[in-house]
């Protein structure tokens, strides 16, 4: 196992200096916040925690660590589900939550500038305001920070029309773990200059440089929306709407499936009844669009198609309210299997059309191996979140004895052309599952990457790359 040297008491001192003691953060219960994410129950201890203002900060922290050999974990708020800001080797956290100005909206060149701690629903809310639209929307909107979603390359149910984060950046600021800053580009729609480093760091789960300013691209916000329900009697019927829907050269804002236990979770989670609860499985579709007429003729060709496919109806949201009852059902879910049991989720991503294949295939192994799991997730993007539940809170032992069959379930995902992580990254909780979807040849060169931008690995260790890392602290 990798090792690193110690958060000594000079260095706390220095990290005073360049931002700040009340920015430092040493003692509990404050600091275990900063070793804890929304992955599974996963807690670890940092040495430290600080809180830059800035990127010249933000250099300062990362040259000290530097020359210390302390491993630093940037983190956002925490919102994750790989693990990605977990300090698994201790040492020091870098916080970018008081970097959360929204520098610029430029309304001549529909883009935005943002510090990396603004949260995606205020810069949302604040383009919204000016008839601009930021689509990326992870379930966690209202807390999780660009930031973080640049990191992830994070996604949500819009990115079935609209595209994952990496869609909408456009160039960075950045900072390499040794404290060298640099740009990526700038205010351009266009720029082929080179290896595209902008790219290359989306995604990369904080692993190779800490991003301090990001450019982004806006579009117009879509004027009117429109949101459906259909429930179904069987999973495999709804998973095969989508493909309808697809041949029906419609293409929806948002395309999701529920099935029905996640649909309980969801029950007990609110303590309401929602719309539909019995059905097996249920599609939230979105359209939305500039011209109203031509949506609402997409609305109802939409139903036909769902209803020849064999919904067992199909209900149009007649009021930004119960639009926001519909959603609100979808977005508990995350959290309402969390309270279920423990568990380990398995982000499966497949084509599309392969939904209804990848569904059945899980629902086998669930079968062959006695395991209880939920799933649900962005069946439009064929981005299936399956959840597998254990009562087992011990993290090494679940892991182990879960291991089977959650490999089976990525062996079916991979097996139909799919990925083992769709949108919430590999981080520390998938890198033993990589090797299933990325050859050799692939992780020999991502090996290379990192020791390119890291070569002495103190940026965010132990994660994407399959790595031995300390156990995670008991659950309370
Ligand atoms: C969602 C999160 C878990 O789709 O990605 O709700
Ligand atoms: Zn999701």
């Amino acid at each position: 196992m990798q090792s690193f040297a110690p958060v000594t008491p000079d260095v706390i001192a220095a990290l005073e200096a360049i931002v700040g003691a009340a920015n430092v953060v040493t003692r509990d219960p404050e600091l275990l916040l900063y070793g804890r994410d929304e992955t599974e129950d996963l807690q670890y201890r940092p040495e430290v925690a600080v809180r830059p203002i800035d990127t010249r900060q933000v250099a300062q922290v990362m040259e000290l660590a530097h020359e210390a050999g302390i491993p630093v974990t940037p983190r956002g708020a925490g919102t994750g589900l790989s693990g990605g800001a977990l300090p698994v080797f201790g040492g020091i956290v870098l916080s970018v939550d008081r970097m959360n100005k929204i520098l610029e909206i430029d309304e001549r060149n529909l883009m935005a500038r943002v510090q990396p701690g603004v949260i995606t629903g205020v810069l949302q809310e604040a383009v919204a305001e000016k008839g601009l639209y930021y689509p990326p929307d992870p379930a966690s909107n209202g807390s999780c920070m660009i930031g973080g979603n640049i990191a992830e390359n994070s996604g949500g149910p819009h990115c079935v029309k609209y595209g994952l984060t990496k869609d909408y950046v456009l160039s960075l600021e950045a900072v390499l773990p040794d404290g060298q800053v640099f740009r990526t580009g700038g205010k351009l729609r266009k720029d082929v200059a080179g290896y595209n480093l902008t790219q290359l760091l989306v995604g990369s789960e904080g692993t190779l440089a800490i991003v301090t300013e990001a450019t982004l691209r806006l579009i117009p916000m879509p004027a009117y929306r429109r949101t459906l329900l259909a429930p179904f009697d069987s999973l495999d019927t709804a998973a095969r709407a989508i493909v309808a829907v697809y041949q029906s050269r419609i293409t929806p804002s948002a395309l999701e499936i529920v099935e029905k236990a996640a649909l309980a979770a969801a029950v007990e989670h609110l303590g309401r009844n929602v719309p539909y609860a019995d059905a097996e499985a249920q599609i939230l579709l979105e359209l939305d669009g500039h011209d109203e007429q031509a949506l609402d003729r997409d609305v109802e060709r939409v139903g036909e198609v769902l209803l020849e496919v064999g919904a067992l109806d199909v209900m149009l949201a007649d009021s930004p309210a119960k639009e926001r009852e519909l959603w609100s059902v979808r977005k508990c879910l995350g959290e309402a299997v969390k309270k279920q049991a423990a568990y380990i989720e398995c982000d499966t991503a497949v084509p599309p059309d392969r939904v209804p294949d990848l569904l059945r295939g899980v629902r086998e192994v669930a079968a062959r191996f006695g395991i209880r799991q939920i799933s649900y997730g962005h069946a439009g993007d064929g981005n299936i979140h399956v959840n597998v539940l254990t009562d087992d809170t011990d993290h090494a032992r679940r892991t182990e004895r879960l291991r089977p069959a959650i490999e089976a379930i990525f062996q079916v995902a991979v097996g139909l052309g799919g990925t083992i992580t769709g949108e919430h990254g590999v981080g520390c909780s998938q890198s033993r599952y990589l090797h299933l979807c990325r050859d050799p040849v692939s992780l020999a060169v991502m090996r290379a990457i990192k020791d390119a931008f890291d070569p002495r690995g103190l940026l965010n260790p132990g994660k994407v790359l399959p790595a031995e890392i300390p156990p995670p602290l008991p659950v309370a």
